[in-house]
């Protein structure tokens, strides 16, 4: 089970922190576990690993046997919650260099999640001649960058298979009833998957968003439900034992005794894809009305060579949550060296797993003694059931911290600005006054 270490954050915060947030933490726990709070419409995923549709989940299973069959890569195409999870998930528990390994599974690119030609052209290219398939996932399905990128794969595929043969190969993930995007697949028989009316896109990695992409890569994704499973009764107990409530008290403390930035950080470069999904999740979640935790992320300890300065010396404005893996999935052994000309023959022999903890240690000393609050985030070990649990703790704890802060933790409001200024821009019918005024505004 997750475990959450606040020692090293107690010289920080007030003594009776935890004791002071006791009843928010049950009123918020109240609100999550009984759908009554603000944003009740969205919060479908705290009993998803218990509820989850399971006549779809062997669909999942089925489909992904079907792409790892049909092809040697799958284009997922989506952006924010509807990409960050299985990105997150696969690298960590795959790797980062998961498309360069050997495998009998086939490769995944991840598109729409930009407007960049270049990065576009670039995933045409890499598939080449490869045999491919389609997993589009939008839940309104106006999404801009992915019904753009769509449009191209979708071409694309149709131009290599035909109709018919891209129809076997094109799967969307979207609304069960509404939008553009399951529309066109009913009109042109894609097998469709579900994004549940009341899971928001940053709380959706354990729906077909996250597990269709995870289990084409031949991820256990039985193993990662019942991780999920285990932490979901955790959570539902709450209290002081429960350490979503432990993580979510200790935040609400450090924000409130003037840390304004919560830094992730790992000892594992696999896992900077999973501190992309939590920032999302974080941010979306708790940055609105003026308030919340700026969440940022760094990779240790290649950036204690370059972040590492700031974050010891710089403006006291931040703290720290370390994800620890108890074990490595490998191990290896430092060389004996005869001319020791490095002088590191006093490791030779050593695992390398123990001088990465001896960096975290005494990371986490000079970063507290330089007045950085440090909160660790323990698993076992990096695996699918371990990051089910994580998943589901981070979630859980996100909920709750909403909550304390006092703001909707599962609305995004402020997304809509930039949006609405771009289809102005762009033209859109509709939005000609608005363009006007903004083009004046650039003084174009
Ligand atoms: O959390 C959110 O709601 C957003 O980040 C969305 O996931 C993102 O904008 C993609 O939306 P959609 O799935 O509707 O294309």
């Amino acid at each position: 089970m997750i475990q959450v270490n606040t020692k090293n954050c107690s010289a920080f915060v007030p003594k009776d922190y935890f004791s002071l947030r006791e009843d928010a933490l049950s009123q918020a726990q109240a609100w999550l576990q009984d759908a009554t709070g603000e944003g009740n419409d969205f919060v479908g995923w705290v009993h998803l690993p218990r509820d989850y549709d399971r006549e779809e989940f062997a669909r999942i299973k089925a489909a992904a046997q079907k792409i790892q069959a049909q092809s040697a890569a799958l284009v997922v195409i989506g952006i924010g919650g509807s990409y960050l999870g299985a990105r997150g998930v696969i690298e960590a528990l795959c790797s980062p260099n998961y498309n360069q390994k050997q495998k009998d599974t086939p490769n995944i690119y991840f598109a729409g999640n930009t407007l960049s030609t270049d990065a576009l052209t670039e995933i045409a290219e890499l598939i080449g001649e490869q045999d491919f398939s389609i997993n589009v996932i939008s839940k309104s399905g106006t999404t801009t960058e992915p019904a753009i990128s769509f449009r191209f794969f979708r071409e694309l595929c149709e131009k290599k298979y035909g109709k018919e043969g891209a129809r076997e190969r094109i799967y969307a993930t979207t609304d069960a009833k509404r939008g553009v995007l399951k529309a066109l697949s009913d009109a042109e028989g894609y097998e469709t998957f579900v994004v549940p009316d009341s899971v928001g896109g940053r709380y959706s990695v354990l729906t077909a968003v996250g597990l269709l992409p995870i289990a084409v890569c031949g991820i256990d994704i039985d193993a990662l439900m019942a991780g999920a499973a285990n932490m979901m009764e955790n959570c539902a107990q709450g209290g002081a034992q429960c350490p979503a409530w432990q993580y979510a008290a200790a935040r609400s403390a450090l924000y409130e005794c003037g840390k304004k930035v919560e830094i992730l950080a790992c000892y594992e470069p696999s896992f900077r894809f999973m501190a992309e999904w939590w920032k999302q999740l974080y941010g979306e979640s708790e940055g609105k009305d003026g308030k919340g935790l700026f969440p940022a992320s760094v990779e240790f300890t290649a950036d204690l060579h370059s972040m590492g300065q700031y974050i010891q010396q710089g403006e006291r404005l931040m703290f720290e949550t370390v994800v620890r893996y108890d074990q490595p999935r490998t191990t290896l052994t430092v060389p004996f060296d005869e001319s020791n000309g490095d002088g590191l023959n006093f490791l030779a022999g050593k695992d390398m797993s123990f001088v990465n903890e001896q960096a975290m240690d005494g990371t986490l000393l000079a970063h507290v003694e330089g007045g950085v609050p440090n909160l660790i985030v323990r698993a076992a070990r990096n695996d699918a059931q371990n990051m089910g649990e994580l998943i589901y703790f981070f979630e859980y704890a996100c909920g709750l911290s909403g909550y304390l802060l006092g703001v909707n933790p599962f609305n995004q409001p402020g997304v809509e600005s930039y949006k609405k200024n771009m289809f102005a821009l762009l033209g859109k019918p509709g939005y000609e006054d608005m363009r006007a005024a903004l083009l004046e505004k650039l003084g174009k």
